[in-house]
């Protein structure tokens, strides 16, 4: 190999040498072999030229500065070929170790963004200057994935912020900064405005400082705020481990607990030591399954989902320009604070205009919050405000081409309100409920229009939760479904598309996820033990409490009203053993949930959440009665899958990724294992495993267990759960 096709080489008369990184093949750089190659040649020349070489600016010729490691690689990483991997990035890094070195300032022109591997190759420059560019991010995103940076990532921030910072600041949380915040907290050094303005800079640092040299290869060097063996340092330490817990819960995420090791670790070694740590915890994370199951998710199926792997082919994507949110309670609020954050016109409507006005405000609280903390200027935030019309009066929804409709839970009112409006907006507008649980089939017969008519299902809070459920009824048209896609994409929001069904995915498959840590309760186990099961197995919201929130009156409401849909179509009703609990708290002891003051917990004067209800103890509760606690993780983890496994066969759910993400930033399903069929697919054993321990928990805890048809004959063929053909 002696040329280099992935890095320019640009030498002007004064000797600074500019390595612009233009991977042909590619619309962003990334870290592929001909990147490798091209490093090797370009620093090799480097070495040889040096004498006629006055300093070196890095930066890219695309929109993003460089993407880092491939992660279809990544994902295929075994056990076996993890000495590879090892090998492999140890090279990388001795190539940047030599750029790092030469002995002449390098300087990174950060011209867009800076992610994982990115920020580790700018790491390596003396000096970093960001070209202040819209949407261009700076940071190390790894633990997002189940990964450490292994670039050099954790080795260098360490030795540039000290640790604490590198781990809060970096490492542990994986915050993507802006070109502003990233100089705030230290990972660069300046700020551009324009790219003629970056390479200025660049040109200065270099003329400013002819014999550069990091900082930790300088005589006398000492990493910020001390090692661990530093006696100031010893002070922050035993802070880690807790902060550790409060991030995952208690819940199996490998990469923060590798990260810190190899945060702490290498501290307390030289630097080439410290890079050879660094690489043993990346490759154990990068063969380990969580990694996997993370990459799949948050990467490659998000990017499905979001991109429209599941909407109508051959639509024109159109823009809503006006929306009308009719009930501005609580989802009705958010929905219209999400549109207008979006730049879409909103008619917010309400029974009275008191009401619309009160829903408004939630918005105005929401704006005023995001100046004060910086997050927006007032200008916009006016600009948004600005944006939202409430009021009572169907004759201001003219013109909407859009209408989302949030008001009480009741096919009869929802009915109501459609008849109220349909012949006042868009005579085209795309109709949708907010409906959480009623069939949208059935609602869609209220309106004249059914093929617009749709089910756009928001989760609560709207402003912060990222999914969007989109029910496709039986009369929906492909063009009303891509309209809900582009609406949802419109907004920044994810959107996953089922099809019509009671409850949904989402609905019902957290049903069962409640259910059992109910029916736990009522088999006598401790309550407080259930709670911690759920936390543990990685869970957002503990079991009980999240009943509480929901009230208990609700799923009963929607029980009996499923049950009675099951009877009338000739069925029977399987009783779940959670029913006869929530019966019980209900009518035997008063206790509707957090909202009528009492539930599985107290509540406080203030509406508080405080401590388990004792009388749980006293009803429930079987003295000396236990299970093991992975049956108890596994009985609320399995009974979502396998549910999901049933929706797939019904045909509700059509695409695994949808699952996958639906189920994480929906309700709550671990992230650790890559979303409700992600679980499936890396459970020990593969879905044979799963299947085999599928059959253990039915016979100790009851048929709801067995195995679908799907997934046995999946098994037997050594097939998995993926969207691939
Ligand atoms: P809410 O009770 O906070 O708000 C309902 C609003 O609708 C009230 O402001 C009410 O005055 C208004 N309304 C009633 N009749 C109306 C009419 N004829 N015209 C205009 N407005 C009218 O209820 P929430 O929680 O906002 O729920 C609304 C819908 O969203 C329901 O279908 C619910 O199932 C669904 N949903 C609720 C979620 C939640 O977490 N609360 C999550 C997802 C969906």
């Amino acid at each position: 190999m002696t040329e280099s096709t992935t890095i320019r080489w640009e030498q002007d008369r004064t000797g600074v040498v500019t390595l612009v990184i233009d991977d042909p093949r590619q619309s962003a750089n990334t870290m592929n072999q001909a990147f490798r190659d091209s490093l090797a040649v370009v620093t090799d020349r480097l070495e040889a030229e040096k004498d006629t070489i006055r300093g070196v600016i890095i930066t890219s010729a695309k929109k993003t500065f460089f993407a880092g490691g491939d992660l279809r690689d990544l994902i295929r990483v075994t056990p076996e070929t993890a000495q590879d991997l090892f090998d492999g990035g140890m090279a990388l890094k001795r190539q940047m170790r030599r750029i790092e070195t030469l002995g002449k300032p390098v300087v990174a022109a950060i011209n867009g963004a800076a992610l994982g591997g990115g920020y580790e190759l700018a790491l390596a420059c003396h000096h970093r200057i960001a070209l202040d560019a819209p949407g261009s991010k700076i940071g190390c995103p790894e633990v997002t994935l189940g990964l450490l940076p292994g670039g050099g990532g954790v080795v260098r921030t360490v030795r540039l912020l000290g640790i604490t910072d590198a781990l809060l600041k970096v490492l542990l949380q994986g915050t993507q900064y802006n070109p502003r915040r990233a100089l705030e907290n230290g990972l660069v050094d300046e700020v551009a405005d324009t790219r003629e303005d970056m390479l200025a800079r660049a040109r200065a640092f270099i003329d400013a400082h002819p014999e550069s040299a990091q900082p930790w290869d300088r005589p006398g060097y000492r990493i910020p705020g001390g090692t661990p063996a530093h006696p100031k340092f010893a002070a922050n330490l035993p802070a880690f481990p807790a902060n550790l817990r409060k991030q995952t819960g208690g819940a199996p995420y490998p990469a923060p607990r590798n990260i810190m090791a190899a945060a702490v670790e290498g501290a307390q070694v030289d630097f080439e030591t410290a890079q050879v740590i660094e690489a043993r915890y990346f490759v154990e994370l990068a063969a380990g399954q969580t990694s996997k199951n993370m990459i799949q998710a948050f990467f490659f199926d998000l990017q499905a989902v979001n991109s429209g792997a599941n909407r109508p082919q051959g639509i024109e994507p159109r823009k809503v320009t006006k929306v009308a949110v009719l009930g501005a309670g609580m989802m009705g609020a958010g929905i219209a604070y999400a549109c207008a954050r979006a730049g879409i016109d909103v008619v917010l409507k309400d029974v009275a205009l008191e009401s619309a006005v009160k829903g408004k405000g939630y918005s105005e609280k929401l704006c005023a919050k995001a100046v004060a903390r910086g997050r927006t200027s007032q200008e916009k935030a006016d600009a948004l405000l600005a944006r939202i019309t409430p009021t009572a009066e169907a004759a201001d929804l003219a013109g909407c081409d859009a209408v989302i409709e949030a008001v009480f839970e009741d096919t009869s009112l929802k009915h109501k309100v459609f008849q109220e409006i349909q012949d006042v907006v868009a005579p085209d507008a795309l109709l949708c409920s907010n409906t959480s649980t009623l069939p949208i089939t059935a609602l869609a017969e209220g309106v004249e229009r059914q093929g617009d008519f749709i089910g756009l299902h928001f989760f609560s809070p709207v402003d912060k939760m990222p999914l969007v459920e989109i029910i496709r009824g039986e009369r929906t048209g492909d063009e009303a479904l891509a309209r809900a896609f582009d609406l949802v994409r419109q907004i920044n929001k994810t959107p996953i598309v089922v099809n019509d069904s009671r409850g949904f995915f989402t609905s019902r498959v957290i049903g069962h996820f409640i259910n059992e840590g109910v029916a736990m309760v009522g088999e006598g186990i401790e309550p407080a033990s259930v709670e911690q099961a759920a936390a543990q197995a990685g869970y957002p919201a503990k079991v009980l409490s999240l009943m509480d929130e929901l009230t208990l009156t609700l799923p009963r409401r929607i029980r009996l009203e499923s049950k009675r849909a099951v009877e009338e179509a000739g069925g029977t009703w399987t009783p779940h053993p959670a029913e006869a609990v929530v019966d019980r708290m209900v009518d035997e002891f008063g206790r509707p949930g957090r909202s009528g003051g009492a539930g599985f917990y107290e509540y406080g004067e203030d509406g508080k959440r405080a401590a388990l209800w004792p009388g749980l103890r006293e009803h429930f509760t079987r003295a000396g009665h236990e299970i093991p606690f992975r049956d108890m993780q596994e009985r609320m983890l399995f009974s979502e899958a396998l549910d999901t496994v049933r929706l797939l066969e019904e045909g509700v759910l059509t695409s695994v990724a949808d699952a996958n993400i639906g189920s994480i930033l929906g309700i709550g399903f671990p992230g650790w294992t890559g979303g409700v069929l992600q679980y499936v697919n890396g459970y020990e054993g593969g879905l044979p495993g799963f299947v085999a321990r599928a059959r253990e928990l039915a016979e100790r805890y009851g048929e709801r267990f067995a195995p679908p048809a799907l997934l046995v004959e999946k098994a037997e063929k050594g097939e998995v759960f993926t969207d691939a053909r």
